[in-house]
């Protein structure tokens, strides 16, 4: 059986955790896409070009740990508006969509232009004040050296960028559930995330 999650939303609202909180609960494989985004963006601040980088991407360079930092999210975000960029990681997304067991994607363009057909497709959301500062804690506890100001005037800048590029810009499918997680703790954001697929589930 194949069965497709796309979660779309902008940068922190917790995309990430629901994705992975779905995933276990249905047993589901995860990609997060952003990941594909990012290991282009840090092969280009080495110097390397992003469509070439895009082209050569393998699933090893995924697991790079050094691709959370903020000046890798910038860096993703700019080489997320290049066409070129975006059609040369379409492929791998698919395929991982397709595969047997069930999948879950979590993105910027998932339930619009990876997966238009995906079974259930979620957008979560959160004001950019609160993403901003569970940012923030996230950079803070991992020992980067930021501030509140600094944290949310990237997280704006991202969105911006994200929302107003003219290839696959980040926008709630029409038939995307969307969760606002603004006021709801992990526990609850995830039991809206799992009811809201569970009903599209047959039987
Ligand atoms: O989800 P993230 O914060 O790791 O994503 C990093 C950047 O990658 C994001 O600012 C925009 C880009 N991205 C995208 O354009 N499309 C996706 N499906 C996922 C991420």
């Amino acid at each position: 059986m194949s069965f497709v999650v796309a979660i779309d939303g902008p940068a922190a609202a917790g995309k990430g955790t629901i994705s992975k909180a779905v995933a276990r609960h249905f047993g589901f494989a995860h990609l997060d896409t952003g990941l594909l985004y990012r290991a282009v963006g840090a092969k280009t601040l080495l110097g390397r070009d992003a469509v070439e980088a895009a082209q050569a991407l393998t699933p090893e360079d995924l697991e790079d740990n050094d691709l959370r930092t903020p000046e890798v999210a910038q860096a993703a975000s700019q080489v997320a508006v290049i066409a070129d960029v975006r059609s040369a990681l379409v492929a791998f997304q698919r395929h991982f969509a397709g595969r047997d067991g069930g999948a879950v994607l979590d993105g910027r363009d998932i339930g619009t232009v990876i997966c238009p057909d995906a079974d259930a497709k979620l957008f979560v959301t959160a004001s950019a004040e609160r993403r901003a500062e569970r940012r923030y804690l996230e950079l803070i506890e991992k020992g980067h050296d930021v501030t509140r100001g600094q944290v949310l005037e990237d997280v704006v800048a991202r969105d911006t960028r994200d929302r107003e590029r003219a290839t696959a810009p980040l926008i709630a499918a029409s038939d995307a559930t969307e969760i606002d997680t603004s006021d709801l703790s992990i526990e609850q954001a995830v039991a809206a995330a799992v009811a809201a697929v569970s009903a599209k589930m047959p039987g």
